[in-house]
């Protein structure tokens, strides 16, 4: 019923693959790929080439993150890489319901992302065309920022809004998801959950079983909601 996603922001780079088959063998669900343009967010990170070096280590979904502007030109190439969900934010696109038709139209799953201040009237006429709706509890651009308490009175909005629709949508929370706060978050709604630094931050890089205790912390505490 929960899903953990890591988000590979915060993971050591330079053994890319390792840290990505470490957390899966620990327990994870999803891999959670952010990709940021230093236009729309003020941050450079990775592209299709890495989401296809990385594609054949796993067969968990890779949720593409997009924090891009413009979004429609770079679709294709991350559905050939391999991506399983796409996400968009509203503000990077022209044409929402165009975006979603064409990460639809390439065989992906369609997520729209709303960062703390982005109004959720953006769902009003796609709601029952996505897949994933995903909520900024941190403004985009890096990993490690300070989970906004408001993001959880957002999710209670959205909770109630795919109840509401009958429709299977996953309802997403990105950043600050810590081990202290992921049962409230959970309890307000999220049935998924990207944690970056609280989980490649975790432990001495050393130590190989470091992604097992933090994931296992993580469902602990879900366990209790
Ligand atoms: C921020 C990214 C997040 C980030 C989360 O713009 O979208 O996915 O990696 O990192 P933590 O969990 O450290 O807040
Ligand atoms: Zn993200």
């Amino acid at each position: 019923m929960y899903r953990i996603a890591p988000s590979i922001l915060s993971a050591n780079f330079a053994k890319l693959g390792e840290e990505i088959t470490n957390v899966i063998d620990a327990g994870a669900d999803i891999i959670h790929f952010d990709v940021m343009d230093n236009h729309y967010v003020p941050n450079l990170t990775i592209g299709p080439l890495v989401c296809e070096a990385i594609r054949p280590l796993t067969d968990a979904m890779i949720d593409v993150h997009l924090m891009v502007e413009p979004v429609d030109r770079i679709v294709p190439d991350f559905a050939k890489a391999g991506a399983n969900i796409i996400s968009f934010h509203p503000e990077a696109s022209r044409h929402i319901d165009r975006t979603i038709g064409l990460i639809k139209d390439q065989g992906c799953k369609a997520g729209l992302v709303f960062n703390p201040a982005t109004p959720l009237h953006y769902l009003d006429h796609v709601l029952d065309k996505l897949d994933l709706i995903l909520i900024m509890s941190v403004n985009p651009g890096f990993g490690g920022q300070a989970f906004i308490p408001e993001a959880l009175n957002k999710l209670k909005a959205v909770r109630k809004r795919i109840d509401e629709s009958g429709k299977t949508i996953l309802l997403e929370i990105d950043g600050g998801v810590k081990v202290d706060n992921i049962a409230e978050i959970a309890r307000a709604g999220a049935d998924t959950f990207v944690a970056g630094s609280a989980i490649y931050g975790a432990g001495k890089d050393s130590d190989p079983h470091r992604y097992d205790t933090i994931v296992s912390a993580l469902r602990a505490e879900l366990s209790k909601v």
